[in-house]
């Protein structure tokens, strides 16, 4: 699924002018490292030992003010060129230009924990984790911050990396042109689990992300069968509900992931493991194993309590 250089597989206007700068920058560094490599092995030959001393030359202004002139143009060429990328990748389109529209125009909403990204859409109310679902073509406002350290908010195929600071705001535009998964990461040292605090954003096509909407927005039901209601009770009486939400219960914590529709996630713990019943099973009983360091604590469940636990847990889809 993950591109293996996904710099170079760019899926979006933002990301394919990112590739073009790195392609620029990659030819200008490699033209440099030829010229330079080449003449060290031309000195290593010419100037290697021989019998009779070579002729002592003492400087030459001409070449001195040439080396330290051909660096500095090119330097400056690509702080130009970056800049320029990074003021167009950065633009208010038009509708946002002249500001104060009360909430920014915001798209979604996304915050940093260590070690996991929290995504809300302000427009749908919808609260989730680690997955960010955006219909194709159409370029979204996303808001980062952050609830702890300073964390980076990468999807390669998709757009620039961008700090999630607390206490401080930044902005990205995440837009996608085809369908499809892309990955995303924590490009900044947040901590022990920093690699494991991975998201995906999933494009729809956009009557697929309506449908998707349309789901996500419904509370959880309360399960019918036997094992799993028991398992809604477990939840609410053991600490689970003091730190997760599940809506349309008494879970209303934001400390931890939002479970309302945790069956449907394809992944655990920001990417650590599939999200299977197994591997529910594995994690509950005892995340510390899976993801250590992270801040959900081994409960020490019984067999029973696990069964009870992921029963309820697969029916929230
Ligand atoms: Cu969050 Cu690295």
């Amino acid at each position: 699924m993950e591109s293996t250089f996904p710099v170079f597989d760019p899926a979006s206007p933002q990301a394919e002018s990112i590739r073009d700068l790195f392609v620029q920058v990659l030819i200008i560094s490699a033209g440099i490292f030829a010229i330079v490599s080449g003449l060290i092995c031309f000195a290593l030959y010419r100037f290697r030992v021989t019998e009779k001393l070579p002729v002592q030359d003492f400087g030459s202004h001409r070449r001195e003010i040439a080396w330290m002139a051909g660096p500095v143009i090119i330097v400056i060429w690509i702080a130009v060129i970056s800049i320029k990328l990074i003021l167009t990748i950065n633009a208010l389109p038009p509708q946002y230009a002249k500001g104060g529209t009360g909430d920014d125009g915001i798209d979604i909403i996304v915050t940093g924990h260590q070690w996991w990204w929290e995504v809300e859409y302000t427009a749908s109310g919808i609260v989730s984790a680690n997955e960010i679902h955006i219909p194709t073509g159409k370029r979204l406002r996303v808001a980062l911050r952050s609830e702890d350290v300073i964390h980076c908010f990468w999807v390669a195929q998709l757009t620039r990396k961008m700090d999630a600071i607390p206490g401080h705001e930044n902005f990205v535009w995440l837009e996608a042109d085809k369908p499809g998964t892309y990955q995303g990461r924590c490009a900044e040292y947040c901590g022990t689990q920093h690699a494991w605090m991975n998201f995906l954003v999933i494009a729809h096509e956009p009557d697929d992300f309506n449908a998707w909407q349309q789901r996500e927005q419904q509370t959880a039901a309360a399960p019918s069968e036997k094992l799993a209601s028991d398992g809604a009770a477990l939840f609410m009486k053991l600490t689970c509900s003091q730190c997760h939400a599940v809506s349309g219960t008494q879970a209303k914590e934001d400390f931890a992931p939002d479970l309302t529709h945790l069956a449907s996630r394809s992944q655990l713990g920001a990417g650590v493991i599939k999200n299977t019943p197994e591997n529910l099973r594995i994690w509950l009983a005892n995340p510390q194993a899976v993801k250590p360091g992270c801040k959900m604590p081994n409960f020490k469940l019984k067999d029973e309590q696990l069964d009870q636990l992921v029963a309820y847990l697969e029916t929230l889809r």
